[in-house]
């Protein structure tokens, strides 16, 4: 039998094989790659959008913090990206609350408040709504969550007309869908709440840690992660001190 020829054949298709797995490998990183950093300029051009324009000089999606109140913000760890300026001042808190009532389940928000205590902008970032009904708080198809929020805050209008209208407040319903942008309003009416209450400690900038500093332990959660000071603002948000 003439075994030098099917080792010889061997030897060339398992070189195929291992070439084939390998730039199969090399595609699907560097498709991730793609992915990842598509997904970030899309966020930062979300972030950038409820923002006063031109006054983003930091990279929000590094400079960011999570902190938990659930009753507030509807899950149990919320996303905060700061935005600063070029001087380094603090321009806006970006929350990313959960409203827990939708009609057809969670809504995820995207909450600009200004260090003014102001709305930049709000967006949604994922909902379950029903196309043609309560869909409409979706910037793709309808204008409602761009005109109705920008530059409202808790005195304006007051806190008992963050409603909408069909209850009393100042906010549009859709027609034959209530239930959406009731729960909408009363979420971020929360998280204005939220923002007033953990005050100046959630636009403090991220410490980070001196060079020559001895090394710390990593923290245990991200909440823990977050600036002394709004660690003590979570802290008396959960009366905690
Ligand atoms: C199939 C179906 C889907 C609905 N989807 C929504 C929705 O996504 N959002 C919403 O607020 N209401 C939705 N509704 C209507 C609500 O059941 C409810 O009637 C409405 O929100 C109350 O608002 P209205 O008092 O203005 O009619 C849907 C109703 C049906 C039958």
């Amino acid at each position: 039998m003439k075994t030098a020829p099917i080792l010889v054949a061997g030897l060339i298709l398992g070189s195929f094989a291992v070439g084939g797995v390998g730039l199969v490998a090399m595609t699907h990183e560097l498709t991730d790659t793609r992915i990842a950093a598509n997904k970030r300029e899309a966020m930062l051009t979300k972030l950038k959008a409820i923002v006063p324009s031109g006054r983003v000089a930091n990279d929000p999606l590094a400079d960011r913090i999570e902190v938990s109140d659930p009753g507030l913000l509807g899950g149990a760890q919320t996303e905060v990206f700061r935005v600063r300026d070029q001087d380094d001042q603090p321009v806006a808190a970006i929350l990313q609350p959960v409203v827990p009532d939708g009609y057809a389940g969670p809504i995820r928000l995207l909450v600009s408040v200004l260090h003014d205590g102001s709305l930049g902008g709000v967006r949604v970032l994922e909902h379950h709504e029903t196309p043609g009904l309560g869909d409409k708080i979706d910037e793709k198809k309808d204008d409602w969550i761009v005109e109705q929020f920008n530059g409202k805050s808790l005195g304006d209008p007051p806190p008992e007309q963050w409603q909408v209208k069909r209850d009393g407040g100042v906010f549009d319903q859709f027609t034959g869908a209530t239930i959406t942008p009731r729960s909408v309003v009363r979420a971020v009416k929360n998280t204005l709440l939220y923002v007033r209450r953990a005050g100046d400690a959630l636009y403090a900038p991220t410490q980070v840690a001196e060079p020559e500093a001895a090394p710390q332990a990593p923290a245990a959660t991200p909440v823990e992660a977050a600036p002394a000071q709004a660690r003590s603002a979570y802290a008396r948000n959960q009366g905690a001190g």
